[in-house]
């Protein structure tokens, strides 16, 4: 039985106050979650759509420092520019705050005295690396160290960027400090851990016998967690930007940012309702729905459900949209190597024209699969859909309404066959739409609106009141009268997706407001009713305009390229000698298998001309283990064996490391026999 809720909490993560907001993050998360807030909203639901930054955590001090600035000063930039574009952008926040609020500080710290006071931690001590010179416990991402996967210099202690290996502080050879550029000692120290072994059970079956209806990407991760079986996590920190942790004996420390970064949800919610926050939290009948991205997932699905459970009195999310990530031009989207489309950049360059965004964006939302956004793409849409089917409908039939009736809407007279068609046809879309929307099928339920509109330019098209006009003049007030019925729909169906366009499709049919149970009727606009002056809903973007963006990308790529091989200058000559040390083989690969607890490492058995040896290379990310068996690959024999995730690996698979810092492994042009050398 389908469970009944009287209101719903809509939480979208918390991007981090380090960077401003790009089109990874909205197709991601932040337009999906617009839609299905503006979509209750239009139902007449009682809803709160929560937003905010996330100002805690590493990378915020590491910024800071780069640039001889506070933290804060690094948080209060970004928070700012975050909040002014999505508000231009149009995510319709109900609030939008921030995790250095008083507030917040005062939720959080509550929160976890009140763990604390349950029992609900468990205290450990363990050895870290700290800074005698800074004095200071060191974050893994302040040591630095030769990688000892591909002994690249400069990996930090939580990951190789080079091979993209997953370290821990302790793999790193000599490792520094990145403060004070000392070689860090191991200390004591003392932090809280969440015990999410003792959750397991409840979490599996909550997850995996309750919540079959997830999405696929996010259920099958929660799966693989827990298949794998949960660990204690530390929810403290030694680190002096954050909350305080609030209890005795913990100077220094200070919550861990993806503790406190979820609670910033509530806390968000308390600011703006002081006095009622409790119901949106803590009733059953309130339904709650997260939307993150998909490195999101285990903390919302399992990390922050374990915190609620443990505190007692919270209710634990219904659903958790997560979305797949988007590329751009087919790479990574990367704030490092400022490869993004940027909103703040967009909204300047494209002014009035957020519809098209939220519209490519959801056309081509990463929903079920990784996908890609070319400025080609962005343009066909508009010029091809938006501009030729919406756009184009809508505007021959407001211009054909003011040009025989002065923008009155006629009588509508006898329908035809085909016009009980028609109408019949976009009866069903709120159906359509609905029950697309309910289950978090942006893409779909929008290509659903799309559909109404092409069904308009069917109609009006086949219809050709143009022609009818000088013959059956009566015949024409009904074909206008029916396209009006439909843009009046348009403007409805498309409200969720693209509010700016609706919005001004309203004031055109001087309609004072609409409601989603109107969507499908055929009598929205009544014979005798007004409209205002029509304008164009949408405009071409010509080629000059995307021409400009391509070219800013292809700059940046160049930029990058330019930046990557200063950093990796040719290095020093080396004896001959020194070369013939190295022994290079080729190797033909028998078997590849993924590292279980490694989402980086894959392992591979590689025939030698010899015998078999394995070899554990940091690639995961760049190959489906099954298509690299067969290859010939090339590999350094004789590196001294080590271990990596308890295998030892005995050599190394050469790879070429691209611009973009994705791998390729080196093979052969023409098979040879395994074991040859290479030189
Ligand atoms: O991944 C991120 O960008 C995080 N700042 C998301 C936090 S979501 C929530 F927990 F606040
Ligand atoms: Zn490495």
């Amino acid at each position: 039985m389908e469970k009944k809720f009287k209101r719903t909490t809509v939480t979208s993560a918390l991007p981090y106050a380090n960077g401003p907001v790009h089109i990874g993050h909205l197709a991601g998360v932040y337009v999906p979650s617009d839609i299905y807030v503006r979509y209750l909203r239009l139902k007449k639901e009682d809803v709160l759509f929560i937003g905010g930054s996330d100002e805690h955590g590493v990378p915020i001090t590491i910024r800071a420092k780069k640039e001889g600035i506070t933290p804060q000063d690094v948080v209060d930039r970004y928070h700012t520019l975050i909040k002014d574009s999505f508000k231009e952008f149009g995510i319709s926040f109900d609030v939008y705050s921030r995790t250095t609020s008083e507030t917040h500080r005062r939720t959080a710290s509550d929160f976890f005295r009140k763990l604390y006071e349950k029992g609900e931690f468990v205290e450990k001590t363990s050895m870290q690396y700290y800074d005698e010179e800074a004095q200071t416990f060191l974050a893994d991402r302040y040591i630095t160290g030769e990688c000892p996967h591909c002994h690249a210099e400069g990996a930090y202690g939580d990951q190789c960027e080079k091979c993209g290996t997953s370290l821990s502080p302790t793999d790193l050879i000599n490792p520094k400090s990145a403060i004070s550029g000392s070689a860090p000692v191991m200390r004591e120290t003392k932090h809280w851990y969440l015990p999410l072994d003792k959750h397991e059970e409840w979490l599996s079956k909550w997850i995996l016998e309750d919540h079959k209806e997830w999405r696929n990407n996010v259920y099958g991760q929660c799966k693989s967690w827990l298949d794998m079986g949960l660990q204690p996590r530390a929810v403290s920190r030694d680190l002096d930007w954050g909350i305080p942790v609030p209890v005795e004996g913990a100077e220094g420390k200070v919550l861990y940012v993806w503790f406190d970064a979820p609670i910033g949800y509530i806390s968000n919610t308390r600011e703006l309702l002081p006095d009622t926050w409790e119901k949106w939290w803590k009733d059953p009948e309130t339904r709650l729905v997260h939307f993150i991205g998909k490195d999101n997932i285990v903390f919302h699905c399992i990390v922050f459900p374990a915190m609620l459970k443990a505190e007692g009195s919270f209710i634990l999310p219904d659903n958790v949209p997560s979305n797949e990530f988007l590329n751009l031009e087919g790479d990574k989207i990367s704030t490092s190597r400022n490869w993004a489309v940027w909103l703040h950049e967009y909204l300047r360059d494209f002014p009035g024209k957020q519809d098209v965004l939220r519209y490519v964006l959801t056309a081509n939302a990463p929903e079920t699969k990784d996908n890609d956004f070319t400025w080609k793409d962005f343009q066909a849409r508009n010029n091809n859909e938006l501009v030729a089917v919406y756009g184009n409908f809508v505007n021959r039939a407001l211009q054909l309404t003011q040009k025989y009736y002065d923008g009155v809407v006629p009588v509508c007279g006898e329908l035809t066959d085909y016009d009980r068609e028609t109408l019949n046809e976009f009866k069903d879309v709120k159906q359509k739409v609905e029950e697309l929307l309910d289950v978090f099928k942006f893409r779909d339920a929008q290509k659903e609106a799309m559909n109404l509109a092409r069904i308009g330019n069917k109609y009006i098209a086949d219809c050709e009141p143009w022609k009818v006009v000088k013959t059956d003049p009566e015949r024409v007030k009904t074909i206008i009268y029916i396209s009006l019925q439909l843009t009046a729909n348009l403007a409805i169906a498309f409200e969720p997706f693209l509010p700016f366009s609706s919005e001004k499709l309203r004031r055109m049919l001087n309609m004072e407001s609409f409601e989603w149970t109107q969507l499908g009727s055929t009598d929205l606009l009544k014979a005798g009713h007004q409209l205002a002056k029509p304008e164009l809903l949408f405009e071409k973007i010509e080629d000059e305009v995307i021409e400009a963006q391509v070219q800013k990308l292809l700059d940046t790529k160049k930029a990058n390229e330019e930046a990557s091989y200063k950093a990796n200058p040719i290095r020093e000559n080396i004896a001959f000698e020194d070369f013939q040390k190295l022994d290079i083989r080729v190797g033909t690969v028998l078997e590849c298998t993924k590292v279980p607890k490694a989402d980086k490492l894959l392992c591979f058995k590689i025939a030698d001309g010899l015998e078999n040896r394995t070899i554990v290379s940091g690639i995961a990310k760049y190959y489906n283990p099954e298509d690299l068996v067969g290859k010939q690959v090339c590999f350094i024999a004789n590196l001294a064996p080590r271990k990596l995730k308890g295998i030892e690996s005995q050599g190394m698979i050469l790879s070429a490391v691209n611009f973009d810092e994705t791998l390729s492994v080196v093979t052969v042009d023409r098979e040879v026999k395994p074991g040859s050398e290479v030189g």
